[in-house]
Order: structure tokens, then sequence, then C-alpha cells
């Protein structure tokens, strides 16, 4: 395994801790000098929503998605990596962010409640999953049926990530951006 697949997820989804270690080393200097505010109110977050930020990392997101959902909402941060949740809870207690909570994911399933967010954000993570068909069958699962789904094509050609959002047959894309489609959950 190169240490690019390592990093990249492109052989194990959860990753080395020697390599989340690195990967946060790199994203807490990226956060220092890149703001992401701008990204994120570009979503459409709302007061009073339900959002989960999937593959959460280092949490880079969670301070300005907390701020945007405000009191009455909540953010869930959900990544597979124990390392992640740890650096989560830590950012939670520090800046006493007590809308959002940390959920260490099983697989592809988090302890998410049926039709619970408004919205999901799944950002540069995509491309680590081997199995999209399951993946995004547990975001369908845990989407409100008005509830909007942001996923971003990370390493991976455009084309190649909107296959796998078409071929399960869930979602419907809505909007394409630069770095991410935008998805509304399927009904039969
Ligand atoms: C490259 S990092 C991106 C972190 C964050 N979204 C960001 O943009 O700063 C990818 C994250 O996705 C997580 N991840 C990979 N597969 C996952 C899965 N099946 N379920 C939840 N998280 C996953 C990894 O542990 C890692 O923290």
């Amino acid at each position: 395994m190169t240490i690019k697949d390592t990093m990249t997820g492109k052989e194990a989804e959860k990753m080395p801790n020697l390599a989340f270690r690195m990967m946060a080393f790199i994203f807490n200097l990226r956060d220092i000098f890149f703001s992401i505010d701008k990204r994120l109110d570009s979503f459409g977050i709302k007061e009073g929503f339900v959002i989960v930020d999937y593959g959460c990392g280092t949490g880079s997101f969670i301070k300005r998605a907390s701020k945007l959902v405000g009191a009455d909402g909540l953010v869930y941060a959900v990544d597979i990596h124990p390392l992640s949740i740890e650096a989560v809870s830590k950012k939670i207690i520090k800046n006493g962010l007590n809308n959002v909570k940390p959920l260490l994911a099983d697989g592809y399933s988090c302890d998410i409640s049926d039709n619970d967010a408004d919205m999901i954000y799944a950002l540069d993570m995509f491309h680590m999953i081997k199995n999209p068909s399951e993946f995004l069958q547990e975001l369908h699962r845990i989407l409100k049926k008005e509830g909007t789904l942001i996923i971003e094509y990370g390493h991976q050609p455009r084309a190649e990530a909107k296959a796998k959002i078409m071929g399960t047959q869930l979602w419907n894309i809505t909007e394409e951006g630069l770095k991410h489609t935008r998805c509304q959950p399927i009904h039969s």
C-alpha cells in the first residue's frame, strides 16, 4: 500500500492512526489559513436544521455548522475513525458546541433515526467508500423525505461519483457544483 493510497483511503476506509494524525496535522493548518465559512454558508443550512457531517474527520466544519443551525438545531458529526470522534469531542468542549453530537459509525451504519436529518453533507470522503450502494442506502435512511444530500466528488472523477450515485436509483441529482453534487432522495 502506498502512502497516497493510505491517505486517500483507496485500500482502507478506516485509515491507520498514523495516517489519520498526519491528515489532522494538514487539516489543522488548512483550517488556520483557509476559512470554510463561505463554502458551508452556500449549502443553505437553516436555523433549527438537523444536519449530518458524514465523514467529519477532524471536525473542521462543526463550529460553523453549529452556529448556522443555532440552539434549536443539531449537528451530528459522524466518522468511522475513533481519533475523529476524539478530535471532535475536544472541539465541542473547547468551543462550547452544545448542539453538536459526535457519533462513531459502525461500518456503513450510524446511530441516527430514520428520516431525522434535514441535510447531510459528505465532504472529501466519498472516494474512500468501497461499497457506495450500502453507504448511500444508509444516508437515504437517515435523511428526511424532503431533505438534501450534498456529496463531494473527492479524489475521483466527477463522472465516476455521479455513476455511483445514480446507480443506486435512490437519488436524483438536482445540482452539480464544481466540487460537489446536491441530491434529493427518491421515494416510491
Ligand atoms: C479526507 S477526510 C475528510 C474530513 C472532512 N470531511 C473534511 O473535509 O475536512 C475523510 C474522513 O472520512 C472518514 N470516513 C471514511 N469512510 C467512512 C465511513 N464509511 N463512514 C464514516 N466516515 C468515514 C475518514 O475516517 C476521514 O475522517
